[in-house]
């Protein structure tokens, strides 16, 4: 068995599952089986994946047999993205500008959801400077715009939910490696996603209970009239496009509109359904809670290979951390907590500020890296995830 580079795969190859653990090899690629085609090979890059362990013993590719040992390192994907960790700017002096970017992307989500009901072109000049702007943040400090994602109201969720699953899908997007440009289609295809909503009778799109199957079938067609929207306003690239018409496809292809699967479904469609579930289970709504973060993550953990493809929720939550920016926790000091940095080598141990004591008093807050206590030789935990309002705890106050 040899550890190769996934740039370095060729058709034939045989794919051994080492069955390491995905949170410790996040781009290392598992799927057991000889690689048939390039397009596989392809799918395999494109998802992110930097490394894959093969079998020269087995598939039907010669050239690994001859060949002396190959390089047996990361590529450049897991080091440039510990680079940019390093890089990253304290959160409280992000927290400014993140909220000035959400505020005025969440400005223009109102007025274009509100003009296409009205039978508007959507101002796509205005949203790629948004989306830059987005991007310029997350690189800056991601945790700043995806804890903005958490503070939503309930009422505004059609406008929150649309920038939210942009900043989630950049966000992401980042944390795979990809370039900026397409985290620039990510971003405006996260947008855009529902703009076919705005073809939906209220009704419907306000139900609050559940659909019948006529009207899910009217549902259905918002991924279609999203896409020929955006066609008709002329200038999102076909990336983007795809990522619109295909973000209700499922990797198992009881999605729609088109029902298609596997890697017959775009890059980005891929990540825009992740960060879309993700919002959806986690945003309070009027008729219903928002689900904890930990527990949206491990449900979705359980779709993955069904509705989502192999490896992506893995990395999601590996991106967002177990316990997100803004999550409200208890530690094993017996202290409570809320989460106000990620850290992507060691998701368990993310910083955070102690806001109560073990009797559940105020106490004055105290930030606690709980990476660098390990290290020091003082382990605390995280013991379990709370909900904030139980405890009259804003954790936006302690993001600022
Ligand atoms: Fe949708």
């Amino acid at each position: 068995m040899k550890k190769i580079a996934a740039a370095q795969l060729k058709v034939g190859m045989f794919v051994v599952n080492a069955g390491l653990s995905w949170m410790d090899y996040p781009y290392l690629y598992q799927e057991e089986g000889e690689l048939t085609s390039s397009e596989q090979i392809d799918a395999i890059l494109e998802g992110g994946y930097a490394e894959v362990f093969v079998d020269p013993g087995r598939g039907s590719y010669l050239g690994l047999k001859d060949e002396g040992p190959l390089e047996d390192s990361l590529l450049g994907h897991a080091d440039s993205l510990s680079g940019t960790q390093l890089k990253k700017i304290n959160l409280v002096e992000e927290m400014g500008r993140a909220r000035k970017i959400y505020a005025d992307s969440l400005q223009f989500a109102r007025e274009f959801l509100q003009g296409a009901r009205m039978g508007y072109l959507v101002d796509y000049t205005q949203s790629e400077r948004l989306v830059e702007s987005v991007i310029d943040s997350v690189v800056r400090n991601e945790d700043a715009m995806v804890s903005l994602t958490k503070l939503r109201s309930f009422d505004e969720y059609s406008y929150t939910h649309s920038i939210n699953v942009a900043v989630l899908a950049v966000a992401f997007g980042k944390n795979l490696g990809l370039p900026r440009d397409r985290l620039r289609a990510l971003g405006s295809a996260g947008i855009f996603h529902d703009l076919g909503k705005s073809r939906i009778p209220e009704a419907i799109l306000n139900k609050p209970g559940k659909l019948t199957a006529e009207e899910f079938e009217v549902m259905k067609s918002h991924p279609r009239f999203g896409f020929e929207l955006l066609v008709q306003q002329g200038s999102a690239s076909d990336q983007v496009l795809l990522g619109v018409l295909q973000h209700h496809e499922k990797f198992n292809g009881k999605g729609y509109p088109g029902g298609v699967s596997g890697n017959a479904i775009s890059l980005l469609a891929r990540i825009i359904a992740v960060a879309d579930v993700y919002d959806a289970l986690t945003s309070e709504r009027v008729y219903k809670k928002g689900m904890m973060p930990y527990k949206a993550l491990s449900l979705m953990y359980t779709m993955r290979g069904e509705d989502f493809h192999i490896g992506y929720v893995e990395r999601f939550i590996k991106s967002m951390g177990i316990y997100p920016v803004g999550s409200f926790v208890r530690l094993s000091t017996r202290e409570y907590a809320v989460v106000t940095g990620s850290n992507m080598a060691a998701p368990l141990f993310p910083q955070v500020t102690v806001v109560l004591t073990p009797g559940q008093r105020g106490c004055p807050p105290r930030e606690l890296d709980l990476d660098a206590a390990r290290n020091g030789g003082e382990t605390i935990e995280i013991i379990e995830c709370l909900n904030p309002r139980d405890f009259k705890i804003d954790p936006a106050a302690y993001l600022m």
